[in-house]
């Protein structure tokens, strides 16, 4: 970028749009202490011009359009902070990558899906398209895999990648409250959306980080295959407060690795050991652990979102461009990125945590255990909590690692016993 003073645009004023703004305003000096550029903000867009907001917004440069805002303004660098993974998001960085614009997004979900097309866009136009912020926050975790770890051979990327869902889980740990009782705490404080939490909660918003991830630590094009998502929706204190009992505790881990060079994606609820790293991320906290040759093991921590966190990897991107710094949007061209071939995620395997409500009468016990006997699924431990007043029984069982299709074959089987009176609950060890 040769000229010295960079215009810019941000397009969303909400949560995060409003928050980055103010950051762009106030540290002006410091951005040009640090890269040498002026910039100067010269069109913003929302929805409603006239909405109150946390910081006062200069409603002479409001456009009711974003489009409007490439076609009548001279722009080097747009924020697109919608979030929409298609339409008017889509729309807008496309056209700006076509216009030669550098784009900035925290959008996740425009990333996980439309990334291929938007990062070959911007490589065709020699811009970046810089995205930090959609995976972990404040995290600089892609930036750590495409400099920082840029030569290691990475072969499995994990962690805590939703804030929400790490609240909830931990809270309810702490307080003894219901699934219900801590979503709504979590709405109150701004932890989770108020009007529709489903993609926080079902795994979805962990997935489509799992998706970036997978494809800059593989160096590969962005997976589409349906992979194991699982959210924590239908977890219950109950369990939370067994795993608790057997030195666990339940997080919502999304995991990516290369098994033989195939893909395995997942996101799912998982028993992790209380005295494990991953065990003792709490709150709203999010980490991931990078593995790989030669750094071993890397571990990142930090909060997963918000607007401070979130407007800090922006304003990240935002200097690395303006220092110069113009690279293909994944690590490497669009060319040489590959698709990936997927692991068989049937074959996989992992030790599981069951809770089977029963009818409390004799035989049951033993019509459990010939079911995973037939499925070839081997028990580690029992433990078995009567409700006398109730005539029922929980009964817990770890099993050794099963592989996956025996795993739901035995769930079938268990979900059709007329002595199991409630849905069994699965949770697979990490
Ligand atoms: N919130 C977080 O902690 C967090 C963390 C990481 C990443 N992110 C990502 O950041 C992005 C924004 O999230 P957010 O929480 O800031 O969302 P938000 O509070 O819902 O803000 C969305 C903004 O987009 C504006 N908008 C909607 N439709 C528009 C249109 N057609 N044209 C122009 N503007 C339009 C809205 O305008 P009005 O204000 O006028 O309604 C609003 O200002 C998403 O991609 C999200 O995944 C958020």
């Amino acid at each position: 970028m040769i000229n010295k003073k960079i215009n810019i645009a941000v397009i969303g004023l909400g949560q995060v749009g409003n928050y980055l703004l103010n950051e762009l305003n106030t540290k002006k000096k410091d951005i040009e202490l640090k890269t040498g550029k002026k910039i100067e903000i010269v069109a913003i867009s929302a929805k409603n011009k006239n909405k109150k907001r946390r910081f006062k917004i200069n409603k002479s440069i409001f456009f009711k359009n974003p489009i409007d805002i490439i076609e009548n303004k001279k722009i080097n660098i747009l924020f697109e902070v919608i979030g929409h993974s298609d339409g008017i998001s889509k729309k807008i960085v496309e056209t700006a990558l076509k216009n030669k614009i550098h784009v900035i997004t925290p959008n996740k979900a425009l990333i996980a899906k439309h990334g291929d097309y938007l990062s070959k866009l911007a490589e065709k136009n020699k811009v970046n398209l810089e995205f930090e912020a959609s995976v972990a926050g404040g995290i600089p975790i892609l930036r750590t895999i495409k400099e920082g770890l840029a030569t290691n051979k990475l072969i499995r990327v994990y962690g805590i990648l939703n804030g929400t869902c790490n609240y909830i889980l931990s809270e309810m740990e702490k307080t003894k409250d219901s699934f219900k009782s801590v979503l709504k705490k979590a709405q109150s404080l701004g932890y989770a959306e108020p009007e529709n939490p489903k993609l926080d909660l079902n795994g979805y918003d962990a997935f489509a980080k799992i998706r970036i991830l997978s494809s800059l630590a593989f160096n590969k094009k962005i997976s589409k295959k349906n992979c194991l998502m699982e959210g924590i929706e239908n977890l219950e204190y109950k369990d939370i407060e067994i795993a608790s009992q057997l030195n666990f505790r339940i997080k919502l881990l999304g995991i990516t690795e290369l098994i033989n060079g195939k893909l395995f994606e997942r996101v799912h609820p998982s028993l992790v050991k209380k005295d494990s790293y991953i065990g003792n991320v709490n709150g709203v906290m999010n980490a991931v652990i990078v593995e790989g040759k030669p750094i071993g093991e890397s571990v990142l921590q930090g909060e997963g979102a918000g607007p401070g966190a979130t407007s800090s990897a922006l304003m990240s991107d935002l200097l690395s461009i303006l220092r110069g710094n113009i690279k293909y949007p994944f690590g490497i061209p669009d060319i040489k990125r590959k698709k990936s071939l997927s692991y068989n995620e049937k074959v996989s395997s992992n030790s599981l945590y069951l809770r089977l409500e029963v009818k409390d009468k004799p035989g049951v016990l033993s019509e459990i255990t010939k079911l995973l006997a037939n499925n070839k699924i081997s028990i580690e431990r029992v433990i078995q909590i009567p409700d006398h007043k109730k005539k029922s029984a929980s009964i817990i069982i770890i099993t050794h690692r099963a592989l996956e299709y025996r795993s739901q074959n035995l769930i079938n089987s268990l979900k059709r016993n007329k002595n199991i009176i409630k849905k069994p609950v699965q949770i697979r060890l990490f």
